[in-house]
């Protein structure tokens, strides 16, 4: 049984002989080119659905979801995500939409780092920071493809051998990163990695979300199973408080729209310019545990989301500003998009006293985030 298919009519054909009906509705991921990198390499999108009307297309270049449709309250599906029709324009430079960010999601002060004695040196490509893996972090490589089916869904599967040194970072890191999307709604992607010196990981993915399609988020309800968050200074690094929501802007334990007090005068919204932080989770990271809840009025969408992960980033967009045109001719304005990144808190390998990021020979890294769809 040929589990991938490419769009064409022989493939199809193929694809369906083996099938029993059910079968064939739900053992087809599709797979169509989406066009060829700077130095010629062919990428591909992929497409994977399930039978409640959710559709996920994600590309192999940088493992991004491109689109992604699910259905409102009357059942009207909906593209849920900001990103691009071609390939070309992710190549042009974005803020990382859709994208799997590593080796290190978020920001290492001054892009530096030490781990057993030895410093290392990154990147500094955000002021004197380091952000998101540096300047050619995994948002932008060709991950290699392997899509299939079985009872639980459809996947994808991406894996990419960093090399050792890659952006400054010690160690080759296998990376393999699995979409699975179920009948449950849920798009679920699994994060392992194995290396061969000590090193640092945090892998996460960078989509923008707009549960209303178009517009901005701020009218969107948000709800974060956390107590604290972690302040920063003005570079965006935290500075090794956990400061407890209780009483400021940072509070979403009970639902509240997102655009509620985005303008207060406060100091940590001013340095972020909106929110741009990481929450503690109540969890703890470890197991999977629900995160947040996001519900948006008008459309009846909810987006929830599960992570093994002790963090997870608030990013509303805030950088955003109407100079990139993304599908449908959208012009992404402001705060037309927020960004749920699970994670490791931001400068985990300078703050000892955080989680730790360290994976070292002959363990595996893991790291499990679902982000569920329903509509009422
Ligand atoms: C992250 C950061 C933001 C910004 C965006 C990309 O979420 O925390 O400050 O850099 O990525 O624009």
């Amino acid at each position: 049984m040929k589990l991938v298919c490419q769009t064409t009519a022989l493939a199809l054909a193929i694809c369906l002989s083996g099938c029993s009906k059910s079968q064939k509705e739900k053992m087809i991921v599709t797979k169509q080119a989406f066009g060829k990198t700077a130095d010629g390499t062919p990428v591909d999108l992929y497409t994977l659905s399930n039978n409640k009307g959710v559709r996920v297309a994600i590309t192999n270049y940088g493992g991004i979801i491109v689109s992604l449709f699910t259905p409102d309250r009357n059942g009207r599906a909906g593209d849920i995500v900001l990103g691009f029709d071609r390939l070309e324009d992710y190549l042009k430079g974005h803020p990382y939409f859709g994208a799997i960010v590593g080796r290190y999601a978020n920001r290492i002060a001054k892009g530096r780092f030490t781990l057993d004695g030895v410093e290392y040196k990154l990147a500094q490509n955000n002021g004197e920071n380091h952000l998101h893996g540096g300047l050619q972090g995994f948002d932008k490589k060709v991950w290699k493809p392997r899509a299939y089916t079985d009872a639980e869904g459809e996947h994808l599967e991406l894996s990419y051998l960093s090399p050792d040194g890659e952006e400054g970072y010690p160690g080759a890191l296998d990376v393999k990163v699995v979409y699975t999307l179920n009948d449950n709604n849920q798009l679920r992607i699994d994060y392992t990695a194995t290396t061969d010196k000590p090193t640092v990981v945090n892998l996460t993915n960078h989509t923008y979300f707009n549960l209303a399609g178009e517009g901005d988020i701020l009218g969107h309800v948000l709800r974060l199973n956390a107590d604290r968050f972690t302040p920063v200074d003005a570079g965006l690094i935290p500075t090794g408080e956990l400061r407890p929501v209780q009483g400021t802007p940072f509070d979403f334990t009970v639902p509240t729209p997102i655009g509620a007090r985005i303008e207060q005068d406060d100091e940590q919204l001013r340095l972020g310019r909106g929110y741009d932080h990481n929450f503690v989770l109540r969890s703890g990271g470890g197991e999977l545990a629900e995160a947040a809840e996001v519900y948006e009025p008008n459309s009846g969408r909810v987006l929830r989301v599960l992570t093994t992960e002790p963090g997870i980033q608030l990013y509303t967009g805030n950088f955003l500003d109407g100079s990139l045109r993304g599908k449908y001719g959208r012009v992404y304005a402001r705060r037309t998009g927020f960004c749920l990144e699970t994670q490791h808190f931001p400068d985990s390998p300078n703050k000892p006293a955080f989680p730790s990021p360290v994976l070292r020979p002959g363990q595996s890294y893991r790291s499990t985030t679902i982000f569920e769809f329903s509509a009422r």
